[in-house]
């Protein structure tokens, strides 16, 4: 394995609180050393020690790749007609989750695995190398466990959401629908699964109770799955309560949160992750970041890729949205999509570049981070390839 020192720096954000009093760990003019994947060192330019291999950004700024810790990659067929009528007026209340659910089912593996591969590849040109991808529309034990199946393939962040939506064969029993995802369907989802998550949210028939979704965190919690949670939003409900409850990781899209909400999330190690570019796609309001954050709430920001509420990969639009529309100066919004999103996924290898993480370096056409989101719709971010990596090992 060579090692290589990248050169031509000309901002390196490290997230790295050793290296000075920005809490965003800047090194102006800088240099960084990747040995068998990890960075190995990290300072400025002048001082860079010998490697085996070179690389000039050439004036560029460098962040650590985004991490997208919430999206939804395997399926197939799109829903741009739905989102042309939300765009005059038609409210979004997850019906439209059957439309892909049906196509996805039709679709062959080879079919959904060509379409996740290039919807990640699509994440890596936009700056993100870490993603986490959920389940959702199979809805039966064989597509569910299909889905994650293709979805390991890419990535070791994989949720099991076989409880997003009550499926429309099922619709007249829903109990007997928990019964199967808390029995058969997760008993075949785990071995592929790191997550399970629910769409709870009572302001959707289509979606779960709380009754329900505790049953079901519960069930994936006692088969050995760590928690995850889309709570409040629709409306103010029992979601974010619930993550905190039971000690999910993360609670994702808190567009609806009363005091009580934010005083539980305040005093948890539940991360609140907010995705703008769903607000943006359903024209709803967004989620009061700079409320969360002056509470002391650790804040994540992913794009929620999907093929209902926000077909957008793009963290870099996350991120504009994040500053333009939820209160976050532009170094809380970065900090957000790198260090908060690892952090959703309980992990301490991404999302920084101190040090002993992994070398995952995005590379923009800039200057400055400060570029992301006052260069909005401008693609300035891409994941820089050194060569072979290790397998990702969540910590
Ligand atoms: O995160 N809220 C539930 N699930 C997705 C939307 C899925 C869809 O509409 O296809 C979300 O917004
Ligand atoms: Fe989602």
């Amino acid at each position: 394995m060579t090692s290589t020192l990248v050169t031509g720096i000309a901002e390196l954000v490290t997230h790295d609180p050793s290296l000075g009093d920005d809490p965003l760990g800047i090194v102006t003019d800088a240099a960084l050393v990747v040995d068998a994947g990890r960075v190995a060192w990290v300072g400025p330019a002048v001082q860079a020690p010998d490697a085996d291999a070179r690389v000039d950004v050439e004036g560029r700024a460098v962040v650590p790749g985004f991490v997208d810790s919430h999206s939804h990659l395997v399926f197939a067929g799109d829903r741009s007609a739905e989102f042309a009528a939300r765009m005059t007026g038609e409210p979004y209340d997850g019906g439209g989750i059957a439309v892909s659910v049906a196509a996805t089912r039709a679709a062959s593996d080879e079919e959904l695995r060509a379409l996740l591969a290039r919807r990640v590849a699509e994440m890596r040109a936009q700056g993100t190398t870490t993603v986490e991808v959920k389940s959702g529309y199979g809805l039966t034990v064989e597509d569910e466990t299909r889905a994650l199946r293709l979805a390991a393939e890419v990535t070791p962040e994989t949720t099991f959401l076989g409880a997003h939506v009550v499926p429309p064969e099922m619709r007249e029993d829903r109990s007997a629908y928990v019964d199967l995802v808390c029995g058969d369907m997760l008993g075949a989802a785990v071995p592929h699964a790191r997550w399970i998550d629910v769409f709870c949210e009572p302001h959707s028939p289509h979606a779960f109770t709380e009754e329900e979704s505790r049953r079901i965190l519960t069930a994936g919690r006692d088969a050995g799955l760590l928690l995850r949670v889309h709570g409040n939003q629709l409306g103010p409900g029992p979601g974010v309560r619930l993550a905190v409850e039971l000690g999910a990781a993360s609670v994702d899209h808190c567009t609806y949160l009363d005091d009580a909400d934010v005083e539980a999330l305040a005093g948890s190690d539940t991360v609140a992750t907010l995705l703008p570019g769903v607000e943006f796609s359903t024209r709803s309001p967004y989620p009061d970041a700079r409320r969360l954050l002056d509470a002391g709430v650790a804040v994540a920001i992913a794009s929620d890729c999907n093929p209902g509420t926000c077909y957008s990969s793009s963290i870099p639009l996350a991120i504009s949205l994040a500053v333009r529309e939820m209160g976050m100066t532009p170094a809380e919004a970065l900090q957000a999509a790198t260090l908060g999103s690892a952090r959703a996924l309980r992990r301490d290898d991404v999302g920084h570049l101190a040090v002993g993480a992994r070398a995952d370096l995005t590379v923009l056409d800039a200057p400055s981070y400060l570029h992301i989101p006052y260069r909005v719709g401008v693609p300035l971010a891409r994941a820089l390839d050194l060569g072979p990596t290790p397998t990702p090992t969540p910590s």
